[in-house]
């Protein structure tokens, strides 16, 4: 798939251009642009930035200016606020750890595709009564992990999940392996003493084990 500037993605898309979508948490906005770039390196071009610090919309911001190869999105979005602001600073989608109606609201709105968060039943139907039907599983592991997802097959076959927390490269293949599972999402692609130290080449080298994983 080319990647562009310009380029709309579906959520279904965002999914699958790789299996993982790493769970990024920055707090100083000069680590955005080399962080993402190393990602990119090892071909994960799909970077969740949570919007879980002062300099998130920052760094999207210069991610989506500097590094056209990525594509970046808002991670931790909970309000309509929240879409608006990630969408303004140049997110090309969104995830959220939970599901609410004027979240999916204002994304549908915006026209940023929304992968919403969801753990129990009742919040899937909530989430596909708007339409949505490409979730995260959040929080996946202590929620149940690839056991509920195997239980979710038959009332929800119709909807398709990126299990989210607690996942990491031991668990990640026996969840890639449900036939309801297009990604996963992780936070172990970016640890926070690499992108402190400014090890690039280990993130990178995270990359390119993740991009491998299917
Ligand atoms: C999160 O929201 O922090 C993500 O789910 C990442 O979880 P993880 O750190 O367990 O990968």
């Amino acid at each position: 798939m080319a990647v562009n500037d310009t380029k709309r993605f579906t959520a279904l898309q965002v999914m699958a251009d790789a299996p993982v979508i790493p769970v990024i948490v920055l707090s100083d906005v000069a680590h955005a642009v080399p962080l993402a770039r190393a990602l990119v390196a090892g071909g994960i071009r799909m970077l969740e930035v949570t919007l879980r610090t002062p300099v998130a919309l920052a760094c999207i911001e210069k991610i989506a200016r500097d590094v056209p190869e990525a594509v970046v999105g808002a991670g931790t979005v909970r309000s309509a606020a929240d879409a608006q602001a990630a969408a303004l600073a140049g997110a090309r989608f969104a995830v959220s750890p939970g599901y609410t109606h004027s979240v999916g609201q204002a994304c549908h709105d915006l026209g940023l595709p929304l992968l919403p968060g969801v753990a129990t039943g009742a919040e899937i139907m909530a989430a596909q009564e708007d339409g949505y039907t490409q979730l995260k599983f959040f929080p996946a592991m202590q929620a149940g992990g690839p056991a509920m997802l195997k239980a979710w097959q038959g009332p929800f076959g119709d909807v398709k999940f990126c299990p989210t927390g607690g996942v990491t490269a031991a668990n990640a293949r026996e969840l890639l392996a449900l036939d309801n599972v297009v990604c996963v999402g992780g936070s172990w692609l970016t640890p926070a003493d690499a992108v402190a130290q400014g090890d690039w080449a280990r993130i990178t080298q995270l990359a390119l084990q993740a991009k491998n994983l299917q």
